[in-house]
């Protein structure tokens, strides 16, 4: 384990050091339209059998296009009442004991991911997709990369998991599509819903498995620095604590994020100073030049929001923790300079999504319960997300608020 002071926070990771590329050639990057550098692409089946990277692209960016019509917002609002349920649910079940905050809101971005893609009571699917994720980290976690035709105990498991959690998935499918409902409810119901460009089931089962697999996380580490730094910006805190107990107070509940503006650049700034995703990759499709840099084909091109973040370039006081550049003209003076959902045609395709459930999960925890920190120097640690490791925490529950 090695580690790097960047700014005054350490990281530590495991010896593989990225080099900083700045906001331009990250940009060129996540710009490129797959000509000279590209992005890992789920493999669909069906077509020819041996597809070229293009064409594996190209079916993939098909099936992607569909897929924006399910995250709408009709699919966030449908969402929107259930995810408070089970954050309730989450927070009241550690009955105000000391809780580890990483694992407890992993634990609930799992149950949102599900019910997201699938709405409630899919314990097959939960479990098929825990011990997918299980064995994908035991591949991951390796240095080494493993070829799946490699005959490796964990390669042999993840192939298993894999194929399990595509039958699993397969048949919602078929039962969804045996008795299809009026009003879709998640995105599985909203992806059949579309008759104007119908996806084949194969492409169903790829594009929820990605959604899946992409809100597994990342959701609950966000929320996790959030809790983190509502301890750390008192100020800031009883601003946004003020604005939802304002809505909560006016109408009940705190769904409409519409009226949490200043909750929204919390969670911007958030996401600007602990993104969950702090590296990403792009690969060359073909010899290119970028910057100062001669890069061959197939070669691997690293770049960190966590750093872009940060560049003081870019950034007036980029260490300093100011919801407030959201709302002035003291947002980046590059396009590329905030980037913690990717950007150009790879762009997360939940970001509607995400933000809108961490403003609200943020305006419940704050009106909802009595947060109290009980760690301290919680470190930015890659794991390989950004992950606040050891953050610890009591919430109990506010009296009179929950029962609306
Ligand atoms: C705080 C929460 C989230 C963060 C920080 C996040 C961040 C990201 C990032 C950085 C990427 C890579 C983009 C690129 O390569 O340019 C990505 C991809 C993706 N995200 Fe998210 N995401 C979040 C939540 C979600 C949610 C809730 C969903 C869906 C329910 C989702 C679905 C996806 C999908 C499907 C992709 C792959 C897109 C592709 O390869 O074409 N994400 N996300």
């Amino acid at each position: 384990m090695s580690s790097v002071l960047i700014g005054h926070h350490r990281l530590r990771w495991s010896s593989r050091l990225p080099s900083h590329l700045d906001g331009t050639a990250s940009g060129v990057c996540l710009e490129s339209q797959h000509e000279d550098f590209s992005a890992n692409t789920p493999r669909l089946s069906g077509g020819p059998r041996r597809r070229s990277p293009a064409d594996v692209t190209a079916a993939w960016m098909h099936v992607r296009r569909t897929g924006w019509h399910g995250m709408n917002r009709q699919a966030t609002l449908a969402h929107g009442r259930r995810m408070l349920a089970s954050l309730d649910a989450t927070m009241l079940g550690t009955d105000a004991a000391e809780v580890s905050v990483v694992d407890l809101l992993n634990g609930y971005a799992g149950e949102l991911a599900i019910d997201f893609c699938l709405g409630q009571g899919n314990a097959d699917v939960a479990a098929a997709v825990v011990r997918r994720a299980a064995v994908a980290d035991r591949l991951t976690g390796s240095s080494l990369q493993f070829p799946a035709w490699l005959p490796l105990p964990r390669v042999r498991a993840m192939v298993r998991a894999t194929a399990h959690l595509n039958a699993t998935l397969t048949t919602h499918v078929r039962r969804r599509r045996a008795d299809p409902v009026d009003q879709p409810q998640d995105l599985l119901d909203l992806l059949l819903a579309n008759t104007t460009n119908p996806l084949t089931e194969d492409q169903v089962v790829t594009l929820v498995k990605a959604n899946l697999f992409a809100s597994y996380s990342t959701p609950g580490l966000a929320l996790a620095w959030i809790v983190h730094e509502f301890a750390a910006r008192p100020a800031a805190f009883d601003r946004v604590l003020a604005e939802a107990d304002a809505l909560h107070t006016a109408t009940g509940s705190v769904l409409d994020d519409t009226r949490l503006p200043y909750t929204a650049a919390f969670v911007k700034e958030v996401l600007r100073l602990y993104p969950p995703v702090w590296l990403m990759q792009r690969y060359a499709a073909r010899p290119t030049v970028l910057g100062e840099w001669d890069i061959r084909r197939a070669q691997y091109v690293t770049f960190s929001p966590y750093l872009l973040h940060r560049d003081p370039r870019w950034w007036t006081a980029p260490e300093e923790f100011k919801p407030e550049r959201w709302h002035h003209d003291d947002a980046p003076a590059h396009r590329f300079a905030y980037v913690p959902f990717g950007a150009g045609p790879r762009v997360c395709l939940g970001i509607q999504l995400a933000l809108y459930q961490l403003v609200v999960a943020a305006a419940r925890l704050a009106v909802g319960y009595r947060i109290e920190v009980t760690s301290d120097n919680v470190a930015p640690t890659p794991q390989p997300a950004l992950t606040p490791v050891g953050l610890a925490a009591r919430f109990t529950p506010r009296t009179g608020v929950l029962s609306h």
